[in-house]
């Protein structure tokens, strides 16, 4: 079964809106007529300029985190409604920085994507392991808790839409990639538990992979047969990096 790679730009706490502005339009000449589907999570206060600078484009706009609850005395939180009238497709939901910073729960995450998917968005769902998990041959434990949590609450209807990142969590800015082999194997194993959960729809899923892609690195990662696209942090903050990222292809990755 072939999967549309899929590329998405994970800005994190970078980039003002006219900084957001200024890439799109450095970036979406270079990407035209890409064969890939490609997103951008911006901060949150970027999303409705660089929404009006993607329109039309082959770029679709994302948000980096959402409530799960559609309103309310939430401080600091936005809705899956809020986010659809600004023209968000998706949301990364589960990055590791929102586990572990702000302490969110498989189960949290799994409200998120349900509200997403509700609300006619769709999710990425991040999972990985720490090294020290990693190191005690607790990967795929771990990995099958977080699928197991975060993905409770999916509609079976709706599963082929879901977009799973691999992150291993040593690998996120810190300039360690997992090897191709490395990202495989977990890819294959989520795979195999996707298909338990949601059979031939598993098919469909695409698995990203993120931590430390590069322009480098990325067209050897994409060419392992269950890694469908990347989840970019750092080297997606450059026009130039990341569309070099996004016309990755095995033996041209530069
Ligand atoms: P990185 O971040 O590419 O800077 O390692 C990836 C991510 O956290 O999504």
């Amino acid at each position: 079964m072939s999967r549309r790679r899929f590329l998405a730009a994970n800005w994190k706490m970078h980039k003002t809106i006219g900084e957001a502005v200024a890439f799109a339009r450095e970036f979406l000449p270079l990407v035209k007529g890409a064969d890939a589907e490609i997103a951008i999570a911006p901060p949150f206060p970027a999303l409705a300029a660089l929404g009006e600078a993607l329109a039309g484009s082959n770029v679709a706009l994302a948000a980096q985190n959402v409530h799960d609850q559609p309103s309310g005395a939430f401080t600091g939180e936005v809705s899956t409604a809020m986010l659809a009238d600004v023209g968000c497709a998706w949301a990364i939901v589960g990055h590791s920085e929102r586990r572990s910073l702000f302490g969110e729960t498989d189960e949290f995450i799994a409200r998120k994507a349900a509200a997403l998917f509700a609300a006619g968005l769709r999710p990425i769902v991040c999972v990985g392991e720490t090294l020290a998990e990693r190191e005690a041959g607790r990967t795929f434990a771990v990995l099958e808790a977080q699928l197991a949590g975060s993905l409770a609450a999916v509609p079976a209807a709706r599963a082929a839409e879901l977009v799973i990142a691999y992150e291993p969590v040593w690998a996120i800015g810190t300039g360690r990639t997992a090897t191709p082999e490395q990202a495989q194997e977990a890819h294959a194993m989520i795979r195999t538990w996707l298909r338990g959960r949601f059979a031939d729809a598993a098919d469909a899923i695409r698995i990203q992979y993120g931590g430390s892609v590069k322009p480098e690195n990325a067209a050897e990662l994409m060419a392992q047969p269950d890694v469908d696209g990347a989840l970019v942090g750092g080297a997606s903050l450059e026009p130039a990096s990341f569309a070099r990222i996004v016309l990755a292809r095995e033996g041209a990755s530069s």
